[in-house]
């Protein structure tokens, strides 16, 4: 399978290797990254936890979620998963704290929604970000998505809102949620 990769001056986007386990590990076990991610997303985050995200992104094809490669190290992860239907998709993406605000994410968003809309048939990208994250609010909105609704969740056992955003033709969020 040809390789994927994409270059900035600050890191590069590129597929995994088991042995990014120690450093996802280490990177994703932080609970300020975690407070801001779904629900599903494990804390503590173990070796175990790494592996196999790992092998399951090494299994996708097309690759689907990439490693955010700052000096050869993977301090984070950005990618996206194609909606029932297929013509919608949704974003998501998180980085090591030692890592924000040096505006990685901005420069690794712009990279993978380009890849996104012009290697798929996809019109329609979303992204669920939680009220009090004004870091990834600012990212999106930074690359033109815009609210289109409002949704509860859950997270760590308490109840939160959610907004949903999107870039594209997007017709309405019962066509996202079909
Ligand atoms: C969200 C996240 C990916 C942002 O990464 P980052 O590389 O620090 O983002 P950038 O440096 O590109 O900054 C993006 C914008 O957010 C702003 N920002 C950064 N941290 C902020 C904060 N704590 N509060 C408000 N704005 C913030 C930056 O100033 C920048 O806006 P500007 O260009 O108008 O100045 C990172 O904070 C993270 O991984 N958080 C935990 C996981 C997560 O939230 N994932 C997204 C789930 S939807």
């Amino acid at each position: 399978m040809p390789m994927t990769e994409f270059r900035h001056e600050k890191f590069r986007l590129r597929h995994f290797v088991p042995d990014d386990a120690v450093a996802l590990a280490r990177h994703a076990g932080n609970r300020n990254v975690w407070q801001n991610l779904q629900d599903d997303f494990p804390h503590p985050y173990t070796h175990e936890h790494a592996a196999q995200w790992i092998a399951t992104a090494i299994n996708a094809t097309p690759p689907t979620h990439f490693a955010i490669d700052v000096n050869g190290e993977a301090v984070g992860a950005i990618g996206y998963r194609i909606l029932p239907g297929g013509y919608n998709a949704e974003i998501g993406y998180w980085l090591g704290e030692e890592f924000w605000k040096q505006g990685i994410a901005t420069a690794a968003m712009g990279l993978m929604v380009e890849h996104i809309f012009s290697q798929f048939n996809i019109m329609c990208l979303v992204a669920n970000v939680f009220e009090f994250n004004h870091a990834s609010i600012r990212v999106l909105q930074k690359h033109g998505f815009r609210l289109i609704g409002w949704q509860t969740a859950t997270k760590g056992g308490r109840r939160v809102q959610q907004i949903i955003y999107s870039r594209g033709r997007c017709a309405d969020r019962g066509m996202l949620n079909s």
